[in-house]
């Protein structure tokens, strides 16, 4: 169980997609448990006040330190056991190595707080430089755009990392296959019917002999990695098997 205690100001942006699909099965299933905690209902001012102008001047609105800390603290103890994480387009990059490493609890023990992860959303322009420094312990990005709030982030990480507990996808070595698991991008994938306006699924797929066809979905996903992401190539774990049928690539397009 990977309990997400998740710290931010729009809650509800969340219900949905945590009531849809593997997230909501995996939440049913007792495998991870997602709270949500509405920082507005940690301040202490009659107008509940979370931000405020930036001292120095400029534009914009910055999160006060006060809210953030009492809701952190109330929730996960004083000083917290487990990591909290800032939602932040200053973090580092998030990719399918820091989920894995994430998840990496061991899911059969009882909850301990390293099971438990707290995360927290940014907003407006900028958080109190108190909050990075003496309350979180990791800052993650999850790429070189900038969203409005750390909300959709928060999603993307609590997804990524739940499909990787065991028991969480149906398919029970499911995240083993996905995009990026292996350090290659996935083959390409066809259903019934066979021909459709013309297009025929290839005949390969058809022919019922496992070995060809786990041979021919493995140099797929070796093609299109080289074609789209050959800097994937570099962190994959190849075969000597897989570098023949690379350098026979290269040297194909070389003539
Ligand atoms: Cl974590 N937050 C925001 N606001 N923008 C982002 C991001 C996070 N990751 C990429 N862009």
């Amino acid at each position: 169980m990977i309990r997400f205690e998740v710290f931010t100001l729009f809650p509800d942006i969340f219900l949905p997609y945590l009531e849809s699909g593997i997230l909501h099965r995996a939440r049913k299933k007792g495998l991870v448990a997602i709270n949500l905690h509405n920082i507005r209902d940690w301040t202490t001012d009659r107008h509940h006040v979370t931000d405020d102008l930036p001292y120095g001047g400029g534009g914009g609105m910055v999160m006060k330190p006060e809210p953030i800390f009492h809701a952190i603290e109330s929730v996960l103890g004083d000083p917290h056991g487990c990591p909290v994480i800032l939602l932040t387009p200053q973090g580092r990059k998030f990719d399918q190595a820091v989920a894995a490493d994430l998840a990496g609890v061991p899911f059969d023990e009882p909850v301990t707080p390293e099971h438990q992860i707290g995360l927290l959303c940014g907003r407006y322009e900028g958080i109190d430089e108190r909050v990075r420094q003496h309350l979180v312990s990791d800052e993650i990005s999850i790429g070189d755009y900038v969203l409005s709030g750390g909300e959709l982030a928060a999603l993307v990480l609590i997804d990524a990392v739940t499909r990787l507990i065991p028991g969480a996808l149906g398919d029970p070595d499911g995240a083993s296959k996905d995009s990026h698991a292996s350090g290659l991008l996935e083959h390409p994938h066809y259903t019934r019917p066979p021909e459709f306006r013309g297009w025929s699924v290839p005949e390969i797929l058809l022919s019922g002999d496992h070995a060809r066809i786990a041979r021919w979905r493995r140099e797929q996903s070796l093609l299109r990695t080289w074609l789209r992401r050959p800097d994937l190539l570099h962190g994959a774990h190849l075969s000597d098997e897989d570098h023949r049928y690379l350098n026979n690539l290269g040297d194909a397009t070389e003539e």
